[in-house]
Formats: C-alpha cells, sequence, structure tokens
C-alpha cells in the first residue's frame, strides 16, 4: 500500500470512529431522554394513585365535610345547599311538561308527557350548543338566546302552539351554584366550568328566565328551579323509590342525597312535610389534604378562571381531564424528543378535549391508529411510534382511573354520611350494618357523559365502589345511569311542585 493509501486507511478508520462516536453519543442522550421520560411517567403515576386506603381516608374526609357544611354556613367547601324539595316525584305524576336545561357546552329544551303509574308516554329534547360569546356575556343576552330557543322548540312542537302552552308548567335545571329562597327562585352564588356572565352573580336566575319568557311572548310558568343533580335524582327516584342520591359526572362534577331535615343544623327551624330535604352539595368544591395532587394538577387550577375553587372537580370531570393529559404531554416533549419537535398547540390550554382523550384511552386497534389520528389532527404532532402511543394510552389510563376512583369515594363518603355504607356512620367505626341486618338496598342515579359514554371510566368507578365498601355490602349498592335525567327529573319536579298551593318546605 503505497502512501496515499494507508492515508486514505487512516483517514477512513478515523471518520468511522467519528460517526461511530457520534451515534453512541446520540444513542446514549436518546437514552439519557428516554430515561428522563419513563422516570417522569412513574412520579406522575406514582403522584395520581389511588390505592383504596387513600380512597378510606377520601371517604372519611367527605363525610366529615359534609357535616361541617350543614353545621353552620361557610363551615366547610362544601356548601351543602338547603334545595326546598322536600318530595320526591314518586310516579303518580300526569300531563306535558316543558324543562330547560342550561349548564354545560349544551342546552337542552325537553317536553315530557306523564302518564302517571311510573310511566313517560312522550320525550322530545334539542340540544343547542351555547355560543362561545354568550358565555361572557351579558344576563340579558343569555336569557334571550334561551327563551327564543324555547319560543322556537314550542313552535316546533306538532300539536302545541304558542296559546296552548299559556301557563304551562316549566322545571328549570340550572347547573350552578344556587342559593335557593324557595323551590322556584334563587340566586347564583358563583360561576363554574368557563361560565362567566358577571351581572348574573346574586340576581335571581328565575327572574331573569322569567323576564326573557315575557320579552319572548311566552307565557309559561316556572315551577321547579333545581341543579342537574337534583334533577337527576328526581328521575331516579321516579323510576325506582330506593334511588336516595345522584351524582352528575359531565362537564362539571356535582352530587346530591336526601338528608333528614334535622340534620341541617344550619337552618334552624326547618319544617318539612315529609322530615327529609334533598341537599346540593356543590361536590365540585370538596378539597382535602387526603387528595391525590399533581404538579399538573397545581398548574391548572393556577391558571384557570377560578383558581382555588372546584379543586376536586378539576380532578374529575369533562372540562379538565383532556387538559391534564396535555399537561403531561407537553411537559414530555419539554423534555425529550418522543413526540418530534415541540408543536405550538400543545401549550395551548383545552386544545386537547376529554372526549378526544377518551377516544384514545379506548382506542383498541393494535397499532394505535386512533391516537395517532388524534395527536396528529388535534396536536399537530406526526409520525409518532408505536410505543410512544402506548404511553399515550398509560397517560390517559392514569388521569382517568384517578378520577373515577375519586368519584367511587366521594360516593361512598355520602353514602357513609348517611349511613348506609355498613360502618354506622361516622361516629362509629364499628362495622354493623350487614351483620346486624340493617342494610337497606340503595341505588345512586348516574349522569354525564363520563359515565354514560366512556365505558373504561364506568367499569373504573363501579369497580372502586365495590373494592371501598368490601364484597359484604357492595350487592346493596347499585349504581344508575340515567340518560338525560337531569331535564326530565326538573319537568316532573314541576309536576310535583305545580300541583300543591303551599310550599312544603318551610324555615321558620
Ligand atoms: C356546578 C354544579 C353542577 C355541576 C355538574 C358544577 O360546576 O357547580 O352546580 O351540578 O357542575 O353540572
Amino acid at each position: 500500500m503505497g502512501r496515499l493509501g494507508l492515508g486514505i486507511a487512516v483517514g477512513c478508520a478515523a471518520a468511522s470512529c467519528a460517526i461511530a462516536a457520534v451515534m453512541v453519543g446520540r444513542r446514549v442522550r436518546s437514552r439519557k431522554r428516554w430515561w428522563r421520560v419513563v422516570r417522569a411517567l412513574d412520579e406522575f403515576e406514582e403522584a395520581a394513585a389511588t390505592p383504596v386506603g387513600r380512597l378510606r381516608q377520601v371517604v372519611d374526609a367527605m363525610a366529615v365535610e359534609m357535616h361541617a357544611g350543614l353545621a353552620s354556613e361557610g363551615g366547610s367547601k362544601l356548601k351543602m345547599l338547603l334545595t326546598f324539595v322536600d318530595n320526591l316525584p314518586d310516579g303518580s305524576e300526569n300531563g306535558i311538561y316543558y324543562a330547560l336545561h342550561v349548564g354545560g357546552t349544551n342546552f337542552r329544551i325537553l317536553r315530557i308527557q306523564l302518564g302517571g303509574q311510573r310511566s313517560i308516554l312522550g320525550h322530545d329534547v334539542e340540544r343547542k350548543p351555547i355560543p362561545q360569546l354568550l358565555m361572557t356575556s351579558t344576563s340579558e343576552e343569555f336569557f334571550d338566546f334561551i327563551a327564543l330557543s324555547l319560543k322556537e322548540f314550542v313552535e316546533k312542537g306538532n300539536d302545541l302552539q304558542l296559546a296552548q302552552v299559556r301557563g304551562k308548567d316549566l322545571g328549570f335545571t340550572f347547573s350552578f351554584p344556587v342559593k335557593q329562597t324557595s323551590v322556584s327562585s334563587g340566586t347564583l352564588i358563583k360561576w363554574t366550568k368557563g361560565f362567566a356572565i358577571e351581572d348574573m352573580v346574586e340576581k335571581d336566575v328565575v327572574q331573569c328566565l322569567q323576564e326573557a319568557l315575557s320579552r319572548r311572548g311566552l307565557d309559561m310558568n316556572v315551577a321547579a328551579l333545581v341543579n342537574d343533580s337534583v334533577g337527576t335524582l328526581a328521575v331516579g327516584h321516579f323510576l325506582d323509590k330506593d334511588t336516595v342520591a345522584a351524582v352528575v359526572i359531565g362537564t362539571g362534577t356535582n352530587a346530591c342525597y336526601l338528608e333528614r331535615a334535622d340534620a341541617v343544623i344550619k337552618c334552624q327551624g326547618l319544617l318539612t312535610t315529609s322530615g327529609g330535604v334533598v341537599i346540593n352539595m356543590e361536590w365540585g368544591n370538596f378539597w382535602s389534604s387526603h387528595l391525590p395532587r399533581t404538579s399538573y394538577d397545581i398548574d391548572l387550577d393556577a391558571e384557570s378562571q377560578n383558581p382555588n375553587e372546584q379543586g376536586f372537580e378539576k380532578m374529575i370531570s369533562g372540562m379538565y381531564l383532556g387538559d391534564i393529559v396535555r399537561r403531561v404531554i407537553f411537559r414530555l416533549s419539554l423534555e425529550s424528543d418522543i413526540f418530534g419537535a415541540l408543536s405550538s398547540k400543545l401549550s395551548t390550554r383545552f386544545n386537547l378535549s376529554t372526549p378526544l382523550m377518551a377516544a384514545m384511552h379506548e382506542d383498541d386497534s393494535p397499532d394505535l391508529k386512533e391516537v395517532a389520528k388524534i395527536l396528529e389532527e388535534t396536536l399537530d404532532i406526526h409520525d409518532v411510534p408505536l410505543k410512544v402511543r402506548k404511553i399515550m394510552v398509560r397517560i390517559c389510563d392514569v388521569v382517568t382511573r384517578r378520577a373515577a376512583r375519586l368519584v367511587a369515594a366521594g360516593i361512598v363518603g355520602i353514602l357513609k354520611k348517611t349511613g348506609r355504607d355498613g360502618t354506622g356512620g361516622i361516629t362509629s367505626g364499628r362495622v354493623k350494618g350487614v351483620k346486624s341486618g340493617k342494610m337497606r338496598r340503595t341505588v345512586v342515579a348516574v349522569e354525564g357523559g363520563l359515565y354514560t359514554s366512556y365505558t373504561i371510566f364506568r367499569e373504573y368507578l363501579n369497580e372502586a365502589v365495590a373494592e371501598i365498601l368490601g364484597e359484604e355490602i357492595a350487592p346493596y349498592v347499585i349504581l344508575k345511569m340515567m340518560e338525560d335525567g337531569s331535564g326530565i327529573g326538573a319537568a316532573m319536579l314541576a309536576a310535583s311542585n305545580s300541583a300543591r298551593s303551599v310550599d312544603t318546605v318551610q324555615v321558620l
């Protein structure tokens, strides 16, 4: 080999060594980045963990806070609001009733025909998205939109014209915290779920609606103002008299239940004909140090419209779950290149909705095609390898499992407060119930897209309720799915309240 040949050979060897060194360096760096991802995921999973021991602490905290909220005004983050509903529909209601449901991204109008004997003879529903702009407009614009939509719905009805609905009773489901002053009046305490019509706060919502109806020439009478959880309880009770509590897990979350009137200590002199009263817990605002909070929850709360409020809701409900997942992938993208170059769409709040998150979670195709498609179309993240798509599914699973299990703990908290969990309530740790033959069949009505349309969520929730209660007590507790329950329930409450001439709930 001549000098030239030797030179070339040495040069080539040096070049290959350099390339090899670069490649090894890259591999080491990429492995390091991968380990960073694995570590971040493990940390997230650990912080969001909900072993049954922790869930039991949440159960106890919920029951204790319920007591505190009933004992005094402002005694707890749980508002435990009096609804003035003491008699739930019993199936004997008759006639045609209308209902409006305002509360999430969609607004619903319903007409139902009740036939007595627990029968619903007819049921029409129309859903309309609420224009984003109206959610932050003025109360007049907002209620004009609602009144106009109701008028159009009535006019479209086959047999009923405007004149024929004159004086008809209307149930109004308004799914925000309201301080009720009677079964058909109440003032808005605060907005949640992204609504912010400032001039509405502390106004009587029924008066606003009633005025808008008159402006549109609709002579209808709001006979019941109800929270969506109360509507769900009403329809649950109409269908099954053992229904004593209801939970909503949709855009927001909440629960209500039937309480003994004498347990509402903050309302001294509360008299009801039945001896019971429905309490709207507003559990979205529940808080306890036992909740498994992660750094992502802290950031989400800090950047929200209502920091330090609705803490439970922000870990559970449809408005937020997709955004928690987005925050986790955003952080992983900052720490590694597993999602390719950083996508600007990832840094925008609410860019990943909960329904899309659920679709990724439930993708059962072998190559996770749906996950790839959603990442591409929604977040502008392309060509993600299968192992990274699997990571996506894992993140969705952690977020959803935690949410569902926390709802389960909340439900068992209500059962504990009302002595239906087999432990004898919060003042005693002794297990009685089944052993002393005292367990009663208990039905909890559940409404909201996360429960009705997201199968994995529903399965996690049902499983966790059984796990917390244990196999002896669990068979006595039945979770019943209600679709459109809150609206139908409001119409039923309008029916049962219009039949009465006097208020059955009085605060002396
Ligand atoms: C509201 C509740 C409502 C729940 C479910 C929460 O944000 O505060 O009043 O029941 O969402 O719609």
